[in-house]
Parts: structure tokens; sequence; C-alpha cells
């Protein structure tokens, strides 16, 4: 089977590359002639772990192929994906569906036969009604079905995300698109991957639920670290007798300074802007999004009051940039609150993240402070150390060399990577989240406590 992916960003890229590797003729089209340029001679311009190789591997094998031109490949296509950005549209918080429609008014005069059109990117409920009758608007004899293929795939991990799914998920309106739909993804549900069949609405909803029901239990834990902190709990545990109930389950319970990403933020606030224009309303998810903007300026406040209050003319080591490790990205980042707010509080900062330092610049603005090679060069002569994404080269450092490299061994750990106790011994005066201090872990009258429990 051919098929064409409009729009080659992260979601669309993977998508191609990934069903290129199942053995269908994929072309992936983007109006960006400059990217375009770079996918076709296998240069790729995101950080996603194996991509690159896949990329090569499939255009050799001549199942893969980048255009510009939807004249030179929609009418030989049997589904076309569209899987263009939806950011949060300026002025208010719904989603931006202006790429969406131009991508629809693109490829609707260059359909031929039948063709089924997917929607990979994520839209509010409604929106595959309205590509479809966009497309019809420009092109009345097509002959077209409209499907809604909402993706899952998580930055750092997404070809595994994509291979191996909790499900596919198919929102259709004819028998005929579903069976092309089963076509498509034979290679996967032949290895039981679950595949539900439901409507175009029910298919949309779908996943901004999914999200924001993932940003929510973050939020959760998040603020169950706030109460930890004030009651001698140690949230990483709560987390853990949480997660072994198998109606709760043990993903997304780690404490962290608020999340951010390509989608939770952006998906959070369409979800809450579509139930408010609906009448309905959704308080779990408008708390959600305001307490994780909060937090965020709150991980300042912790960050000054581990240093007394005050940071001005210190030298601090931040470790991770990006919004989680595995990714370069940059979008809703914490460091994007915390960075400048330290700087502006007068501390020389000593920047470096393991994958993201290019995108890092570009958004933080180059004097942000001194650029390091690595973490070492970062701790090395600071003031103290915050540690803002859990990259495992950070979780490789021993508690006695980031005592002994940094100035004076003072650590605010966001991610809660290192143990409480080896940090106390190694003479780090150490603050994470939601965790007791060693302190009062170690005082006879808790351990008697714990040990008699
Ligand atoms: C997410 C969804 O997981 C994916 O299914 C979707 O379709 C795209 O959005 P992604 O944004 O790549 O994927 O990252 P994810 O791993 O979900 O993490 C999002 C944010 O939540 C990150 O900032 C991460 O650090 C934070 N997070 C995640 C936590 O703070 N605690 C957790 O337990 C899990």
């Amino acid at each position: 089977m051919n098929i064409v992916v409009v729009g080659s960003g992260y979601v669309g890229l993977v998508t191609g590359v990934c069903f290129a590797e199942l053995g269908l003729r994929v072309t992936c089209m983007d109006h960006d002639a400059g990217k375009i340029d770079r996918l076709t001679m296998g240069d790729i311009p995101i950080y996603e772990p194996g991509l690159q190789n896949l990329v090569r591997f499939n255009q050799k094998a001549g199942r893969l192929s980048f255009t510009t031109e939807a004249a030179a490949c929609i009418g030989q296509a049997d589904a076309v994906f569209i899987a263009v950005g939806t950011p949060t549209r300026k002025g208010d918080n719904h989603a931006d569906l202006q790429y969406i429609f131009a991508a629809a008014r693109d490829i609707a005069p260059h359909l031929r036969g039948y063709t089924t059109v997917v929607t990979k990117s994520t839209v509010p409920v409604g929106t595959g009604r309205r590509i479809a009758s966009v497309i019809r608007d420009v092109n009345p004899a097509a002959s077209f079905d409209m499907v809604s293929n909402p993706e899952f795939l998580r930055e750092g991990t997404a070809i595994h995300d994509f291979m191996r799914p909790d499900r596919v998920v198919v929102g259709a309106e004819s028998p005929e698109a579903v069976e092309v739909m089963r076509r498509l993804y034979e290679p996967l549900t032949r290895q039981d991957v679950p595949f539900v069949v439901t409507t175009l609405e029910t298919a949309e909803m779908a996943k901004y639920a999914a999200n924001a029901f993932l940003a929510m239990k973050i939020t959760f834990i998040n603020q169950m670290a706030d109460l930890c902190e004030v009651s001698q709990a140690n949230v990483n545990d709560v987390a853990k007798i949480m997660g072994l109930d198998k109606r709760i389950g043990s993903k997304f319970l780690r404490a962290g300074p608020g999340y951010g990403g390509s989608c939770f933020p952006k998906d959070t606030r369409a979800l809450a802007e579509t139930a408010r224009s609906l009448g309905v309303d959704l308080g779990l998810v408008s708390q959600t999004m305001t307490y994780n903007d909060t937090r965020k300026h709150k991980m300042v406040d912790r960050i000054l009051a581990s240093f007394q209050g005050s940071i001005s003319g210190k030298t601090l080591a931040i470790l991770g940039l990006t919004f989680k490790p595995g990714t370069d990205d940059m979008r809703d980042a914490a460091s994007l609150v915390i960075v400048p707010a330290l700087k502006a509080a007068g501390a020389h900062l000593k920047l470096y993240d393991p994958k993201g330092m290019e995108e890092a610049q570009s958004c933080l603005g180059d004097d942000a402070g001194e650029w390091c090679a690595n973490a070492l060069d970062t701790l090395s002569g600071a003031d103290g150390a915050v540690l803002i994404t859990e990259w495992d080269e950070f979780r490789a450092l021993s508690p006695e060399t980031i005592a002994k490299t940094l100035k004076y061994p003072v650590v605010v750990d966001l991610r809660n990577v290192y143990d409480v106790e080896s940090m106390a011994s190694a003479g780090v005066t150490y603050t994470s989240l939601g965790r007791p201090v060693a302190s009062v872990l170690s005082a006879p009258v808790v351990r008697a406590k714990i040990e008699a429990l």
C-alpha cells in the first residue's frame, strides 16, 4: 500500500518512517523545502533515539521518500495521514487548526480514486468532520472517508511506542476506511495489539482524555509531594505503594517540577477550552493546568530557600534543560521558568544538557549563562547545583563526586534522582521533592517507628 504523511515534524516523521519499516511505501510531505532537503540526505532535524538509522535504512530500501509537492504523491496514495502541528492559538487557549485546514486544502485537488484521509494530529472533537467538509468544498468529486487515528508517541521512545502501542484507535465513518486501517496496522495487530474501532468524535476525544488524565496524575503526585514535605512522609514510597494497586498503576507518578513538552500543556488547554465553549465544567483539568504553571515558579522559591534566600553573586550549576530526558525538545520545559528567574535573582549560571544545548541556547538566549561541556565541567567550582532534568548522565554521578566537584556541596534535585541518605553521608546539603531530609530518616525515633511497621 502507498501512504502519504503530510507534515514532517515529530509525529509525521516517526509515523512515516515506522510505516515504511512495516513494509509500506511512504512519502513524507512538508512545505519546508529546507527540511525536506535535509531529510532527503538522511539528516534528521530532531533528536529521537533510533530515528536517523531507520530513516536511512528505509530510504535505501526504496520505501521512504520526501517531497514538498502534493501533486507528486497524493494521487497514488491509499491513505493520506495529516500530521501537522496544532499549537495553542494566539490570543486564546483553543487549538490552532490553521495548519490542519491548510493541509486539507492542499491535498483535496489531488485525491484520485478512493482514499482514506486520516488525522494523526491531536484535534478537538468535531474537527474530522470539518476537515471532510473543507475537502468536499475544494473537490466535490473526491471519493474519500475520514478517519481519526490519534498518536500516543512519547518523545524519546517514539519508535517503540509506535511499534508496540498499548492500542491502535480508529475513529471512522465507513467499513471501507476501517478495512484500510486494519491492513495498515496488520503487522501490529497480528502481535495482539488491541485495535479499537469507534466513531470520529470518540477517537478525537479519547486522545485528549488520555493526555489530560496523565497530566492530572502527575499533578496529583506533585501535590502529594507538597503534603509529604510538611508531614515527614516520603512521596517516592507513597507513589510506589499507590502504583502497586493495579487499579492505579505505577506509571506517571514521579514527582517533578511540573510537566512540560509539546502535548500535555497544549492539550489540557485545548480540552478545557472545548469544554468551556460547550458549557461543560472540567474543573479537574483546569486545576491541573493552574497548579502545574504555579509549580514551576514555586520551584524557584524552593531553590532560593535552599540557599538561605539569596543567590545573588553565587554560581549555580544547572543540570538538564529539556522538558524530559531523551529529547532535545524545550517546549514548556520547567527550565524556561527557572533559569531566567535564577538569573534575575543575580546568580551566575553554568548550564548543561546532554542533548538539548542548541535548542536551549535558542530558547534561553546565549547570555543565559556559561554553557558547559558535560556534567562535571558544570559542577566544577559552583556554589551549588540544581537538577532540572533526570538524564542518565546525572544519575551516574556519585554523591562523593558531586560533593568534591562543587565548591559548596548544596544540591537541589527537582527529580528525586539521588538517595537522600547517601547524599547526606557524602556531606551534601540535599533538597529533593516530598522526601524527608536524611537527619529525620536517621533519627532513632523515626527509624524505630519505620522498623516497627
Ligand atoms: C506525551 C504523552 O505521554 C504521549 O502519549 C503523547 O501523545 C504526547 O505527549 P511526551 O510529551 O513525549 O508524551 O512526554 P511524557 O513522557 O508523557 O512526559 C511529559 C511531561 O511529564 C514531562 O515533562 C515529564 O518530565 C513529566 N512527567 C512524566 C512527570 O513529571 N512525572 C511523571 O511521572 C511522568
